[in-house]
Order: C-alpha cells, then sequence, then structure tokens
C-alpha cells in the first residue's frame, strides 16, 4: 500500500477522524507515473489509464450496478438518490478494478468518478484504433439502443475530479478484488465488532406503541416461540422527534425504566430511534448552540461532531440518562439529508464550528455520529444502525437500512454495500401479499442484520396473513446461522473480508459475475440468491466449484439454474 499526495491536501478529510486508521507502507509495484495529476480552478483531477477489459468497482453502496465501467457517479450523499448518478446513503471514494490494484480517495468532497471514458487519438493512434461500431451503422430507433456503451478495444482513462486544492491517495495493490476489499478494510481498522446477540433479528415496533404495548409484544414473542433478540423503539418513545428531544414521552411511557427493565429480564436488547436534530426541549439545547452547524433542520440544531464539545455534550448526556438505564443500541435516522423530499437538511456552503463547510459535514456527519454514540455506549457492545456512512467506515458496528426502495434495489444495495467497507440491511416492513412478506423475510434473514422494521404497522406485519408458523422457520433459520455469522464477523474484524459479498469479489476472472447484484456470496461458504416476490423463478448463477443445496444438501453443478422454490435458493461451497 502507498500513500501518494498530490497538491495541498484538506484538513478535514475521512482518515482525519478514523481512530482505527493504520496506513502502513509496503512495497507496490504499480508505476505510480501512469497517474496524471492536474491542478484547476475545478480542484484536482486525477487521472489513471485503463486496459480495455478492466472494470471498476466500489464507490460505496450503490443500487443498480456493481460494475461502474463506463459510467460517471459524482457521489454525493442523499437519503432518496434518484437513477444511478452517485447519489446514495453512503458514498465512499474507493474504487477497485480486476486489475490487481483499488485506490483509495482520502477527501469529503462529493468526487466524481468518470469510469472508462475515451481520450481522442494522435494522429497516429488514429490510423491504428479500430473501433467496434456495430451499432452505430444501423438506424436505432429505442433511446436504449441509441444511448447504449459503444464498447471499444482501445484503452481509457478513470478520471476523478476532486473540488479541493490537493488530496492523498492510498493505492492498495492485491490479488484479487476481494483481497484488495479487504486490504482497504483493514485500512480503516478492520471490520466491526458485533456481540453475538446482534446476530439474532431486530423487531422495531409500531411508532406510537405505549411503553405497555411495546412490553406485550416482547412477552407474545416470548410466549410463540419467534426469536427476536432486539426490541426497537421508534420516535414514539421521545416527547419530540422531529427535531429530537431525546427525553422520554410521559403519557406513552410514565416509567420507562419499567419497560426497559421488563424487556431484559426477558432476555430482550433494547434499541432506541432517534437522529441528532437536537429540539429546543432537549436538555441541552443551549448549551449545544455554540458547537452547531449554521443552519437549523425541522427547527433543531445540528451538533458538530467534529468538535470535542458537542461529542461530550451529546455523548455524556445520553450515557448518563439514556444508555445508563439498559440501552444497547440506537438507530440513527436521518443523516443522510434528502435533496428531493422537500429539503430537510442544510446548505453546502454552511459553517460549523470545527472549521468544517456543509459538504464536508454531509460526507461525514453519519461517521461522526456513530462515533459520538459509542462514546456514549461507553463499551458496551452493540449492532446498531445509521442512515449515512462514508469513507473508512468498516469498524462502526452500524448497519445502514432505508425505506424507500424496490426489492431489487434492496438486493442491489446489499450486494454492493460488501465493495466498500459498509453493511446494509434489506429491511422488511408490511407486505401486500404472504409472498411478498416471507420472500422478503428470506433476505432479510440471509443478510449481516436481520431487522423487522414496523415502524408504521400497529399488528404484527405477518398477522393478516396467517402464516406465523413459516415467519418462526425462518427467524429460526437465522438462529441456526448464527455459527456461521460469529465466524465470517470475526473474520471481516480480524482480516476485513465482509459477511456478504458480490460474486466479483471471489470470482473475478469469470466473466458471468461482473455484472450480477442480484446473488451474493454470504459468510465463508454461502451463496444467496433471492427470488423476488412477483417472480416464480430466476436464474441463479453457481460459479465453478464444487456446491450443493443448502436445503437439500443435493450437489449442484456450476452453470446457469432456472430455479423455481418456495424457499430462498441457498447453495453452499464444499
Ligand atoms: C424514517 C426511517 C423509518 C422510520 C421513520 C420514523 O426516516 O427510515 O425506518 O424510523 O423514519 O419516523
Amino acid at each position: 500500500m502507498k500513500k501518494i499526495t498530490f497538491g495541498t491536501p484538506e484538513e478535514f478529510v475521512p482518515s482525519k477522524f478514523c481512530d482505527g486508521f493504520n496506513y502502513v507502507e509496503t512495497e507496490t509495484t504499480y508505476d505510480i507515473s501512469k497517474i496524471k495529476y492536474k491542478q484547476s480552478n475545478r480542484g484536482v483531477k486525477l487521472e489513471f489509464p485503463l486496459e480495455a477489459d478492466e472494470n471498476i468497482f466500489g464507490l460505496g453502496l450503490m443500487l443498480h450496478t456493481i460494475n461502474h465501467t463506463h459510467h460517471k457517479l459524482t457521489l454525493h450523499v442523499n437519503a432518496d438518490p434518484k437513477g444511478y448518478t452517485g447519489n446514495t446513503h453512503a458514498p465512499v471514494p474507493f474504487f477497485v478494478t480486476n486489475k490487481g490494484y483499488g485506490v483509495y480517495v482520502d477527501t469529503a468532497r462529493d468526487t466524481t468518478f468518470n469510469c472508462a471514458y475515451v481520450k481522442k487519438p494522435t494522429l497516429e493512434e488514429a490510423e491504428k484504433r479500430e473501433i467496434d461500431v456495430k451499432n452505430g451503422m444501423t438506424p436505432m430507433t429505442t433511446t436504449d439502443e441509441l444511448y447504449k456503451t459503444q464498447k471499444t478495444n482501445v484503452a481509457s482513462f478513470l478520471t476523478i475530479e476532486i473540488p479541493a486544492p490537493g488530496v492523498d491517495i492510498y493505492l492498495i495493490e492485491g490479488k484479487n478484488v476481494g483481497d484488495i476489499v479487504a486490504k482497504y478494510n483493514m485500512l480503516s481498522g478492520g471490520g466491526c465488532e458485533v456481540p453475538d446477540w446482534g446476530l439474532g433479528t431486530m423487531y422495531r415496533c409500531y411508532s406510537k406503541y405505549t411503553g405497555d404495548q411495546v412490553m406485550a409484544t416482547a412477552d407474545y414473542f416470548t410466549e410463540n416461540n419467534l426469536p427476536i433478540s432486539i426490541i426497537g423503539l421508534e420516535p414514539g418513545w421521545q416527547s419530540q422527534s422531529y427535531s429530537c428531544s431525546y427525553v422520554w414521552d410521559k403519557e406513552r411511557y410514565p416509567d420507562p425504566q419499567r419497560v426497559v427493565d421488563h424487556l431484559k429480564e426477558k432476555g430482550y436488547h433494547v434499541n432506541l430511534w432517534e437522529h441528532a436534530f437536537t429540539c429546543p426541549d432537549a436538555p441541552f439545547y443551549k448549551e449545544m448552540i455554540p458547537h452547531s452547524g449554521e443552519y437549523e433542520v425541522w427547527g433543531g440544531l445540528v451538533p458538530d461532531f467534529a468538535t470535542k464539545e458537542a461529542v461530550d455534550i451529546f455523548a455524556n448526556y445520553h450515557k448518563d440518562n439514556i444508555v445508563g438505564m439498559g440501552i444497547d443500541g440506537f438507530k440513527l435516522d436521518e443523516c443522510d439529508n434528502s435533496d428531493y423530499t422537500n429539503h430537510w437538511s442544510f446548505p453546502y456552503c454552511s459553517d460549523f464550528p470545527s472549521g468544517m463547510d456543509g459538504e464536508q459535514y454531509h460526507n461525514l456527519f453519519g461517521t461522526l455520529y456513530c462515533k459520538t454514540m459509542l462514546k456514549a455506549l461507553d463499551g458496551t457492545p452493540t449492532f446498531s444502525e445509521v442512515r449515512n456512512l462514508g469513507a473508512l467506515a468498516a469498524s462502526y458496528p452500524f448497519a445502514l437500512y432505508s425505506d424507500l426502495y424496490h426489492p431489487l434495489e434492496f438486493l442491489g444495495a446489499l450486494t454492493s454495500s460488501g465493495t466498500s467497507g459498509l453493511l446494509w440491511s434489506p429491511e422488511v416492513r408490511h407486505a401486500d401479499s404472504k409472498i411478498e412478506f416471507i420472500r422478503r423475510l428470506q433476505t432479510v434473514v440471509f443478510s449481516a442484520q436481520s431487522l423487522i422494521n414496523a415502524w408504521y404497522c400497529e399488528e404484527l406485519p405477518w398477522q393478516k396473513f396467517d402464516c406465523e408458523d413459516e415467519v418462526r422457520e425462518l427467524l429460526e433459520e437465522r438462529v441456526k446461522l448464527f455459527p456461521r455469522l460469529r465466524a465470517a464477523f470475526d473474520k471481516y474484524h480480524e482480516e476485513g473480508v465482509p459477511p456478504v459479498r458480490p460474486l466479483i469479489l471471489e470470482y473475478q476472472d469469470d466473466p458471468e459475475v461482473l455484472e450480477r447484484n442480484d446473488e451474493y456470496m454470504f459468510c465463508e461458504d454461502l451463496l444467496v440468491a433471492p427470488i423476488i416476490y412477483w417472480c416464480e423463478e430466476r436464474d441463479v448463477y453457481i460459479p465453478e466449484g464444487s456446491w450443493v443445496d443448502y436445503w437439500t444438501g443435493e450437489p449442484v453443478e456450476p452453470g446457469h439454474h432456472t430455479v423455481r422454490n418456495d424457499k430462498i435458493p441457498v447453495y453452499v461451497r464444499k
């Protein structure tokens, strides 16, 4: 691994805030003189030459594809990303190619990756070039045909634009895509450590439940042998939640300690929803004013978690008043902001007391918030949730989530998370049919964090479908996966190998997996290929090797299979 500096790097970059950051220079073979650097009024331009069959992966949580070759992505934090543009809950300026190297760009700026752009030839080159124009000669009648990438047989460039006066990059070499991703994760201190109970299923209760209703729900799970490990409370636990008071609601929770104690006595762990926008009713509101960003969000302050003061005020309040009650996890919502659903956010030109501007703070908000809450938890092990992360985030025990997506996007997010040091919860909420609920729960159970998010469901979301036995069976399946999950999380921590991985991380020489984001490797030895609920069957691709069906133990040959199955298709690599 080698750090290379171009221009004058900025002060506020992800590595500055990453406690586990452990860069150790090692010998590299990549010819660094091939990287072209230019500084202009637009900032830094870096050019990496690409080979004709070079493909680009990484760049964070992406819903639509894992292979970014021939795309332009401007990384930008957004809660409701539209299209395939680089808008995401978790942008990560790290790319890896199938040519033995990857690069982490240490910036908190919205960086543009122009992937595989071709430059004009010299006169001499023009004479030698053979462009494949097989689509270009016939008149085309659809925009899909018209704008389809015309692949050329010439080398191209990955051109990166960073709106900054300089940048450090970290060149990471490895034997394949998976090895390089693992090294990137180790650069931030390794994958997160997760307690055994965090591997179990989390049930998030209806937001308006009273403490009594929450206890009754947990008792129902116990009495009916539904293996739920964590009970999550949604906004209704607070007296005010948009923005947040961080104070229990007196009507719904007249005696919150009794509720927490009851849940704990029954063996549950407890997770509380919140976001960081601090309302005037919060006990530390006035104290926080000098340590917050320039603009309000939802009438609340935006604490500057890059300052020691804001971290201390926020973390100490939580530690003394909330964690001390027996809370062992949080769901850190809304720190991604939306550009399209009204404008609940702060401008890029905002000033923050730490000296950051709004663009930098947007890019670091989620990770700084996680760090603050780990301080509040004061060593209590957790597996929590957050809606924004970014660079160097592998070591935070927080999974990303959102309610917004189409099932294929949930699956895309799940697969792509494994390229960039992230974990994704493909949560299930309500469903319109039994098959939809069961299919979604199947993917939930075979993912890093098993989550039923019933925040707007007054009834248990499967109740109306009369399928509790099937739900129980799936939740029990999750319990059977614990030894595999334990080993996978340990490996994530110690070696950086993520528990959920697209196939490209392990089979990069197989052209079939270059684009494949609808099936994934799970734990050490499982291949999971969820069936979307409106489909009766799907094509499953099994790469080379010796495989058996997870459910039947029957051998399965490598290659394509049309699979029709009530269960989620899962295969074990021998
Ligand atoms: C959303 C979040 C949901 C739920 C809701 C409560 O932002 O994605 O899961 O927590 O807030 O208001």
